[in-house]
């Protein structure tokens, strides 16, 4: 009798053929003892790289003292971190914090704060959050159904909630020309002509990352674009939800890419970097008005079980020490900006290479069969998923992103911490596999 295969992990069947044993800095170890660079943190998580012994330390600290509290009550692991986050990174007018265990569940509450804040104002019917067609916000059935990432929600679309989208500014692939001087207006004018057309008494809020993760790696906005939208939308009392999961806590050279745009959301919504991978956290922070109103119209606004665990808000509060005692995020610029500039030179000619874009560690290569069309690949290719197997041969991890249409880019986003010869290597290896596949 034929044995049944066992497929151990992960649930659907991989070929990467590949175990890790164990990480340390930006260098992941495999079972079979090579040395890999992860030049993306996992999933652009690891802004202070792997196995630092203080956060160690800390998250055992923290389950002796407290292993389990319900989430609404104070400790002294949630107080670190409620301190940490309001004195040195949050935005002042965001006073509100609201933990829970990754950035789907953020912006989850996020959306539920938006949508029971309209409520509260006797505006129920205000109830539609605008995305983008380009976007990713999670996987929860919600965050699936909303975000413009359909290679996420196949299989789902007859159940998932069907967006309402705006475009997302794309100067490589603007309708009117690739970087046309008029690019911004042209996304201004989408903006309001959808809100025209669905009518703004129907929309809570635009959720939106303020630059793209890797749903399109790495995609920047044309310049003025963000500031002039946020005053469109709030002459038409529409809330402004950033969703910097991926952005925030230092990744693109700021403490979140609002700043660099000059946005003030109503509601921001963090991940990823705010616990450097050492803990299962996201925040959804908002305004004080926001959170008046909806307890003054007496709406729950209900914890997940495993939010603000101890152990995982002592490690966030840990890591953000970390990342501003060691002056991290002032290396994310000047690291950004050579890899780019390295790139450029290296492939930025390569025939299959459209674009090489990002800023400070979010970095974004989009390739494409035809460079003057701007013609992707077929699908079948599957060029980022080889490209990113062949970079593990060439001993670096590349981030496969993007999405149907624009399904091949390669994301980096390596460790704040990478020193010159991690430089090197990610543009080496990413050059050496680009070729073979191209060349394939
Ligand atoms: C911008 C953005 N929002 C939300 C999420 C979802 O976060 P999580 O996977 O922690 O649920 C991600 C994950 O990649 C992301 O990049």
């Amino acid at each position: 009798m034929k044995e049944m295969e066992l497929v151990k992990w992960p649930f659907l069947k991989q070929t990467w053929g590949i175990e890790f044993e164990r990480s340390e800095g930006s260098y992941l170890y495999t079972k079979d003892g090579r040395k890999i660079l992860d030049a993306a943190g996992g999933a652009i998580v690891s802004n202070i790289g792997y196995g630092r012994e203080e956060v160690a330390d800390t998250i055992a600290k923290a389950v002796k003292n407290n292993s389990y509290i319900l989430p609404p009550f104070l400790t002294p692991e949630r107080e670190a971190l409620l301190d940490e986050l309001r004195e040195h990174w949050l935005p002042p007018h965001l006073t509100r914090i609201h933990l829970s265990s990754g950035g789907s569940e953020a912006n989850e509450s996020a959306v539920k704060l938006a949508i029971q804040y309209q409520s509260s104002r006797g505006k129920a019917e205000k109830n539609i959050i605008l995305t983008r067609n380009l976007s990713y916000h999670g996987t929860t059935l919600n965050m699936s159904g909303i975000s413009g990432h359909v290679a996420r929600k196949r299989g789902l679309e007859s159940y998932v909630p069907k967006p309402t989208t705006i475009e997302t500014p794309y100067p490589l692939r603007c309708p009117i020309g690739s970087f046309h001087p008029e690019a911004k207006e042209y996304y201004l004018d989408n903006l309001r002509k959808t809100l025209k057309k669905i009518g703004p008494e129907n929309i809570a809020a635009l959720l939106m990352e303020p630059i793209n993760g890797s749903s399109g790696g790495a995609i920047t906005p044309p310049d003025g674009y963000w500031i002039e939208a946020q005053e469109i939308l709030r002459e038409n009392d529409i809330l402004l939800i950033a969703d910097e999961v991926m952005t925030g806590f230092g990744r693109v050279g700021s403490d979140f890419a609002s700043n660099l745009y000059g946005l003030e959301p109503d509601i921001l919504i963090a991940g990823k970097g705010m616990g450097g991978g050492y803990a299962a956290i996201g925040g959804t922070y908002s305004t004080d008005k926001i959170a008046d109103s909806i307890q003054a119209a007496g709406y729950e606004v209900m914890f997940h079980t495993f939010a603000a665990l101890p152990q995982s808000c002592a490690a966030s509060a840990e890591v953000l020490r970390i990342l501003r005692e060691e002056n991290l995020c002032e290396r994310v610029n000047p690291l950004g900006d050579q890899i780019l500039q390295k790139l450029n030179s290296e492939i930025g000619q390569h025939p299959n290479i459209a674009e090489i874009r990002g800023k400070g560690l979010l970095i974004g290569i989009e390739i494409v069969e035809d460079k003057s069309s701007l013609t992707p690949f077929d699908e079948s290719e599957k060029i980022t998923s080889r490209i990113m197997q062949q970079g593990l041969e060439e001993g670096v991890f590349l981030y496969p992103g993007g999405t149907g249409e624009y399904r091949d880019i390669i994301c980096i986003g390596p460790a704040f911490t990478i020193g010159d010869d991690e430089v090197d290597l990610i543009v080496k290896a990413t050059k050496a596999a680009l070729t073979t596949v191209t060349q394939n």
